[in-house]
């Protein structure tokens, strides 16, 4: 698999680029409600010789196999072929779910991605993870199919919300605490609206190239981008189950704190490094309250991750700020145990 042709720059700058992969093959464009503008963008940007538009309704609750099911059906409709291209314009949902399709459609037509939120840009759309929710179980069907060509033109950003850019932002602390704490340092002390995100993005595309390019298939050490997430992916489980929404990010972010709580009380870090993750994270991000029985849940929802063998809980812990440990399994009774001291902690 190639990782390498991930952009940061303006879709001014790689327009020839995308037309020259493109060529005069049909290219199907894969957007949803809240990106159809950034993708008119893209069509008077490149001319392309015939395109096609889907749009999917925005929102986690929408990446589900019938969303895949439309994009398979529009592809066939427009007789899609091996030779044409889709191009996903959107944030993590729409390029984990155009990735889906692209790499069963035909049993694979190639795609580009065209990230629109600072979520996708910094991790969804690097990396070659493709999948939907098998109904509340987060991106539990998937493949792994890189994009062609990935370009992340920080424009989009200006008009994100806020809490969108935050939520992307999850990502970019996690980048940080497992792998760089120069990096670390560097973000913790300025504040959110001082960031240079185009600094943000090359820094993040980079740190996921470099541990993706080793471990493409997530048999070793690509496990360390897991830190956060599987307190993160059963928070949103839980509330995908209840019909109520929850930024990946957030629940990430809430997941990290949690996470580098069991890194403590186990012994990797000191409680002084716990502390002070714990702070920087809640000085962004509302503490998430969950109580004793929603505990029960969330470790229930953990039993069924992916990453898991046997019985035990598969987790990715912090054994220093800026360096992460791997396959560390602890029971299902162990972390209820652990998420209880977590939220009667201090
Ligand atoms: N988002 C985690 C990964 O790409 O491996």
């Amino acid at each position: 698999m190639n990782f390498q042709n991930v952009q940061a720059g303006s879709l001014i700058e790689f327009s020839d680029s995308i037309q020259q992969l493109v060529n005069h093959n049909k290219v199907f464009i894969i957007c949803d409600s809240n990106t159809e503008n950034c993708s008119t963008i893209l069509e008077d940007t490149v001319q392309f010789k015939k395109s096609f538009k889907i749009t999917i309704e925005a929102g986690e609750e929408n990446k589900n196999i019938d969303q895949v099911l439309k994009i398979w059906t529009f592809l066939n409709n427009n007789k899609a072929n091996k030779n044409d291209w889709i191009i996903n314009v959107g944030g993590g949902m729409i390029c984990d779910l155009g990735g889906f399709a692209a790499s069963t459609y035909k049993r694979g037509i190639s795609f580009i991605n065209i990230p629109t939120s600072l979520l996708g840009m910094v991790d969804a759309a690097i990396g070659g993870k493709t999948g939907f929710n098998l109904h509340t179980l987060k991106n539990n069907i998937g493949t792994f199919y890189p994009a062609k060509l990935v370009v992340c033109d920080a424009v989009f950003l200006k008009t994100l919300p806020e809490d969108e850019l935050e939520s992307g932002f999850a990502e970019v602390i996690k980048h940080a605490l497992i792998s760089d704490y120069n990096f670390w340092t560097q973000i913790k002390n300025q504040s959110f609206e001082d960031y240079n995100f185009r600094d943000i993005i090359n820094f993040s595309i980079n740190h996921k190239l470099n541990i993706v390019e080793k471990d493409p298939k997530e048999n070793g050490s690509r496990k360390k981008l897991n830190f956060g997430h599987t307190i993160g992916h059963a928070l949103e489980s839980h509330f995908l189950s209840l019909n109520k929404t929850i930024f990946h990010g957030f629940a990430v972010a809430q997941g990290m704190a949690i996470e580098a709580y069991i890194s403590y009380k186990l012994n990797y870090i000191s409680k002084e490094k716990y502390t002070e993750i714990k702070e920087f994270i809640f000085s962004i991000y509302q503490p998430i309250a969950i109580n004793k029985i929603e505990i029960e849940t969330l470790v229930g929802f953990m039993s069924n991750d992916k990453k898991n063998e046997n019985t035990k809980i598969n987790f990715t812990l912090l054994d220093d700020i800026g360096s992460a440990v791997y396959d560390k399994y602890i029971s299902a009774e162990g972390i209820v145990n652990l998420m209880h001291d977590f939220y009667s902690y201090d």
